[in-house]
């Protein structure tokens, strides 16, 4: 883990409302593992509010341009703030934290994102195309102004679905009724891997567990520390301890372990 102050290569916004950070910080390039997460301060020079560091997936790494990017929505305070650094100007990052996505050795694999939650699978794409897997990209949001169908995410899969609540672009509905759709090209898959808005992570990972797929979700949470000292992030799983700190022991946690009761 490196703390320390990296350079804004480019700070761009993609779509309304969703940025892409890109930040020179070669040490951190050189670590950063698919469904890892930095902390970023997002004030600069002696402002304090907001105080606690912001939490983002590392979106790709370009390790021989000594690279990270990170995709963002603004959200409240802390992305607002982000959404104004320039290039040229340093941002303090944490990282990088937590456990990642694992890969199987063979493929393919399913990966199933909605809205901002796209950011960490596009780098989990990058490496599990480098490792030659076949990739079955199912992508939803809101409407097309939500859907950040990235091109190198689309460059890398196999087959690219895409589907928004309103028709707007692609299939018309949900992305767990697209999810639905596919089920004789899901079960063909030897992991998949989700993230999302939560309710939509819950129902990705009863398809999967119906269709008899193992599958990893990206949780969030809000952080603190994000080294496992507060307990301020702790998620619901079916493991002894009964909760777990998504800093620490995710944010990449075993769909089949994480607890949304809320949802389901
Ligand atoms: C491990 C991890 C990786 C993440 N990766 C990304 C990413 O790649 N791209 C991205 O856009 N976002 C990501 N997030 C979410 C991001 O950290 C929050 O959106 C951000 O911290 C909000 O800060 P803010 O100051 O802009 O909003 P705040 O003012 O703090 O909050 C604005 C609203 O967003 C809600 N909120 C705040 N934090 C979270 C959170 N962690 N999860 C859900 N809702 C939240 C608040 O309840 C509030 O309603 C990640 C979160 C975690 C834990
Ligand atoms: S953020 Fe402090 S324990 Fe996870």
């Amino acid at each position: 883990m490196i703390t320390g102050e990296a350079r804004v290569v480019t700070n761009k916004e993609v779509k309304p409302g969703y940025y892409c950070l890109r930040l020179h910080a070669p040490q951190i390039a050189r670590m950063a593992l698919p469904g890892q997460f930095a902390l970023l301060r997002c004030t600069t020079g002696n402002a304090t509010d907001p105080l606690l560091r912001r939490p983002l997936s590392f979106h790709k790494v370009l390790r021989q341009l000594g690279e990270v990017s990170f995709l963002y929505q603004v959200k409240g305070k802390g992305t607002k703030e982000l959404s104004r650094f320039v290039p040229g100007q340093t941002v303090s990052v944490i990282g990088p934290l937590g456990r990642g996505f694992r890969l199987p050795s063979i493929g393919p694999i399913a990966v199933i994102a909605g809205g901002v939650g796209v950011a960490p699978l596009v780098y989990l794409a990058q490496m599990a195309n480098e490792q030659g897997l076949e990739i079955y990209t199912f992508l939803g949001a809101r409407s097309s102004d939500n859907l950040l169908a990235d091109p190198d995410l689309v460059a890398a899969s196999t087959s690219f679905f895409r589907a928004t609540d309103d028709g707007t672009q692609g299939f018309k509905g949900t992305i767990v009724e697209l999810l639905n759709q596919a089920a004789d090209q899901i079960t063909t898959c030897t992991a998949a891997y989700i993230c999302g808005p939560e309710p939509a992570m819950a129902a990705a990972v009863s398809v999967c567990k119906k269709l008899g797929v193992p599958c990893q979700v990206s949780i969030e949470s809000v952080m603190a520390c994000g080294v496992g000292a507060c307990l301020g992030c702790t998620c619901r799983t079916t493991r002894s301890t009964k909760y777990s700190r998504v800093c620490t022991e995710g944010p990449v946690f075993d769909g089949m372990e994480v607890i949304f009761d809320d949802h389901l």
